[in-house]
């Protein structure tokens, strides 16, 4: 069974003691967490460890890098490897988010190498993907989100796709309040668990939690979380807000 996932992205927000109010207010609110269900939080770097403490002991809870460098260690001054990461005890790494792609120059070859590193150490990457709004203006969304794919996931084994995250974000719904009808939503999510299907094999990509991010709210969660190939929400904005994201986590089906 695929797991529900609702992750946070705080993306670079918050000052240490903010972050730190968030989690302890988040993680006071009653939120039932399923057997099939996670709630992730990908905090900044600098606050990592104060993540890590806080959340330590709380079944289903982790805690998310946002970013990490494509090599083992070495003269890479400012970059954070994923054996610091694995030192720290953390588990997920938000990948290629569109941001990074766009202001860091992420392609997806160096992605592919980022991914490799982190199944080396065992930490699930959550690997982002999604067209600018002149692709889906183009009506070619579905062919620039496989390429994505292809070209960083899709030299994986059956065995190690499997631990893999996908994260959908369609970039003109990040950050806009625009966000994708859940029927779009449904539409770019099936057509990505069928490419991974003809791939690797239906059982596999059934397998495979897609989460859908961009502008997703307490208001639309339920409705987007409820579509059959939507495995939960990666969450911007709304995830700095206590009831907000409490709300989203609380909507996993
Ligand atoms: O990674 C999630 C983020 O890109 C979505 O941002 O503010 O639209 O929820 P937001």
């Amino acid at each position: 069974m695929r797991k529900q996932i609702a992750a946070a992205n705080w993306k670079m927000n918050l000052t240490l003691q903010q972050g730190a109010q968030l989690l302890d207010d988040i993680i006071a609110k009653p939120h039932d967490l399923k057997e099939d269900q996670l709630a992730v939080f990908a905090v900044p770097f600098p606050y990592l460890a104060m993540a890590q403490q806080k959340i330590e002991g709380k079944k289903n809870v982790f805690v998310a890098a946002q970013n990490c460098y494509s090599k083992k260690s070495g003269a890479y001054t400012g970059e954070v490897s994923v054996e610091m990461l694995q030192s720290l005890g953390i588990q997920y790494v938000v990948l290629g988010h569109s941001e990074r792609r766009e202001y860091f120059n992420e392609s997806n070859q160096l992605l592919a190498d980022k991914v490799n590193i982190c199944l080396e150490y065992n930490i699930t990457p959550i690997f982002c993907c999604g067209e600018p709004l002149s692709i889906r203006e183009a009506n070619t969304q579905n062919e620039f989100v496989a390429k994505q794919l292809e070209e960083s996931l899709y030299h994986l084994s059956a065995e190690q796709i499997q631990k893999i995250v996908i994260a959908y974000e369609p970039i003109w719904a990040i950050g806009t309040g625009k966000t994708a009808t859940s029927a779009q939503a449904q539409e770019m999510h099936a057509a990505l668990r069928a490419q991974l299907a003809t791939k690797y094999g239906q059982e596999v990509a059934d397998n495979i939690s897609i989460l859908y991010g961009g502008s997703v709210k307490a208001a639309n969660a339920k409705e987007i979380f409820s579509q059959p190939d939507v495995d939960g929400g990666l969450v911007g904005g709304a995830s700095l807000i206590v009831d907000e994201f409490v709300a989203i986590i609380n909507a996993l089906k």
